[in-house]
């Protein structure tokens, strides 16, 4: 057994894991990764785009913004067709000056690994076996495989960065957590291609045949949506069939000026809202898709990972600086705060822009109740006022400040 020790040892080298472990390494914080796959794997997952500006001010935090900086887009609103119905959500104009940024998740943990190398901090890449000890005592630890070797890695705290399926959350005893948990009568399937975007803002689209999102990655790079069945496999779907149908769900402008083309990916991702409350266990924590997962519709999974980071950040400097640990009790009543926000968001999104009767997506639709129900977006899009309860938590709620 080789033991190794480091301040903090955060487990999983997604977004969450590598934004904090670069910021804690700025303010002279040594943690130590440990990941389960290559950084390869970690770089071929397609996830989400759109960066609201308090996860891009910790990107500039970390120092790692320049290509961010240089290519991704600001994108001051986006579309909403309801119906065919074109409605812009002009969020700079209805914030009062705030926007997001259009910049793939797969782009920006690239740029943070390779910060990460160049800095020469470590992360154990493959690593199996991984298990967190002791974390309500004043020395944790964590074991795991690697290279042939087995590791004992001491810390001061265990960061669980490791996603909805890793090993963190259920590090935390059964009976001392709870778990929240709505999964979605459908999945999405995405689609991306080398063809220019539709349009330079994204555009949601509710329609009778199930919902629809035309988003992007560059000026040459699209990404697009579709709402199935939950039953609907990959291979059901050619990509001849998935432009058809998207042109269906389209407003008639933007379909008629698609440009379609050979996939580079496709895949299909169920939709679910999950809390874990709380986020911490003694001196284990609970950041981003380990401790909530939410629906895509309103573009929020990374960036509640981000304000997670932003408050664990911050507490462990105070921590550190102050050399009293007590401060870290608050992360979790901090972190879920903004966590209910985005969840609640992201849940009406969701009921609001997809069709419920998933016996007959795709075709002709019965009205049901919550179709009705859901005809509330049409109020909310027909008014400023609605529009700007839209926009304010589109661009993102702002982060707690910590004394
Ligand atoms: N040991 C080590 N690493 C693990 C383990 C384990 N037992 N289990 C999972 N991991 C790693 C995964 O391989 C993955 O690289 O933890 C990482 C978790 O990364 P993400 O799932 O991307 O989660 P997170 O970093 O919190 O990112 C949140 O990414 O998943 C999207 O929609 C989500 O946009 C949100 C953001
Ligand atoms: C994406 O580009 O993948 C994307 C954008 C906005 C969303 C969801 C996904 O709400």
């Amino acid at each position: 057994m080789k033991t190794i020790r480091t301040k903090v040892a955060i487990i999983g080298a997604g977004p969450s894991g590598l934004l904090l472990g670069q910021l804690l390494a700025k303010q002279g914080i040594d943690n130590i990764i440990v990941e389960r796959v290559t950084g390869d794997y970690v770089l071929g997952r397609i996830r989400a785009g759109i960066l609201e500006q308090g996860f891009v001010d910790l990107v500039r935090e970390a120092g790692v913004s320049e290509r961010m900086d240089r290519e991704g887009q600001v994108h001051d609103g986006f579309d909403i067709s309801y119906y065919g119905e074109l409605f812009n959500i002009n969020l700079k104009e209805l914030t009062g000056g705030k926007t997001v940024m259009c910049y793939g998740q797969t782009e920006i943990t690239r740029d943070m690994m390779e910060a990460r190398a160049e800095a020469g901090l470590t992360t154990y890449y493959e690593s199996s076996d991984a298990a967190i000890h002791d974390v309500t005592t004043d020395s944790p630890y964590v074991t795991f495989f690697n290279n042939g070797e087995n590791y004992r890695l001491d810390c001061d705290v265990v960061v669980g960065c490791d996603g909805f399926h890793g090993i963190s959350r259920k590090t935390i005893p059964a009976e001392k957590r709870t778990e929240h948990e709505r999964v979605y009568p459908f999945g999405w399937l995405g689609l991306l291609s080398d063809t220019p975007p539709v349009s330079d803002e994204l555009i949601y689209c509710k329609t009778k045949r199930g919902f629809a999102l035309a988003s992007m990655r560059s000026e040459t790079r699209s990404r697009y949506y579709l709402q199935v069945p939950l039953d609907h496999k990959v291979e059901d779907w050619s990509d001849e069939r998935f432009w058809d149908e998207l042109k269906k769900r389209l407003p008639e402008e933007a379909a008629a000026r698609l440009v379609t083309g050979p996939s580079i990916e496709k895949s299909i991702a169920p939709l679910r809202s999950f809390v874990c409350e709380p986020m911490q266990w003694g001196n284990l924590f609970l950041v981003g898709d380990a401790a909530h997962i939410v629906p895509p519709t309103g573009a929020k999974g990374l960036n509640l990972a981000a304000s997670d980071v932003a408050a664990l950040y911050q507490l462990l400097c105070k921590a550190y600086r102050e050399n009293d640990k007590s401060v870290l009790t608050r992360y979790s009543e901090i972190a879920l705060r903004r966590v209910w926000h985005g969840e609640r968001f992201s849940w009406w999104m969701s009921n609001m822009l997809h069709d419920f009767d998933e016996q007959e997506v795709g075709g002709m639709k019965k009205a049901t109740f919550d179709h009705f129900m859901s005809s509330e977006l049409d109020f909310f899009l027909n008014h400023r006022e609605g529009r700007q309860v839209i926009a304010t938590q589109y661009v993102g709620m702002p982060y707690e400040s910590i004394e």
